[in-house]
């Protein structure tokens, strides 16, 4: 049978994306910053973290796959959805829910590098380090949490549970 517990409340995911706001309001004063969230995870983050930062903010999104329906990364990358738009020359920050293998991640920040924007930046929710495979460089980072299958503020599990409002420890799938 399947449980959730809950590992950081929506009060704590809110009061830390607070922070994250105003650390990027004071490395970035001047915009625009494109937020670039990463589908379909990062979508509720990128949405409260636009919202914490004074800095005017433009938002894109891209589609990346690299885990099937199942709790471990396939290993394999594929850009489901590009930008609409060019960022040349601007502030960059990818907007991603989770890092685990880092994966995802290297291979996005080498596409999007060789659009040459003026700053490119990571801000993550999560970040799970134990099964790092990639070194990824990240800037703003919500919480570190343990090597636990997690769920919960856009994290899914086969498609379920983005919409907890906590993030929460799936166990017994
Ligand atoms: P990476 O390429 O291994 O760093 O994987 C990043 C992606 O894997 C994230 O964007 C998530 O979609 C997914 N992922 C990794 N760990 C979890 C988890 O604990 N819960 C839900 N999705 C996860
Ligand atoms: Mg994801």
């Amino acid at each position: 049978m399947s449980s959730l517990r809950v590992l950081i409340s929506a009060d704590q995911i809110q009061s830390r994306i607070r922070e994250l706001g105003a650390q990027i309001d004071r490395d970035m004063p001047v915009g625009p910053i494109y937020m670039i969230a990463i589908l379909k995870g990062a979508c509720f983050f990128l949405s409260d973290l636009a919202r914490a930062v004074k800095t005017p903010v433009r938002i894109e999104f891209m589609g990346i796959s690299s885990y099937g329906k199942g709790k471990t990364s396939s290993g394999e990358v594929k850009l489901t959805k590009d930008l609409d738009v060019s960022v040349e020359g601007y502030d960059v920050i990818v907007v991603e829910d989770i890092v685990d293998s880092g994966i995802t991640l290297s291979y996005l920040m080498k596409v999007l590098a060789q659009r040459k924007p003026k700053s490119l930046r990571i801000a993550t929710l999560l970040d799970k380090p134990t099964h790092r495979q990639r070194p990824v460089e990240v800037h703003y980072r919500g919480f570190e949490i343990p090597d636990e299958f997690v769920v919960g503020y856009g994290l899914d599990y086969a498609e379920d549970y983005r919409n907890l409002p906590d993030i929460c420890v799936l166990s017994g799938v």
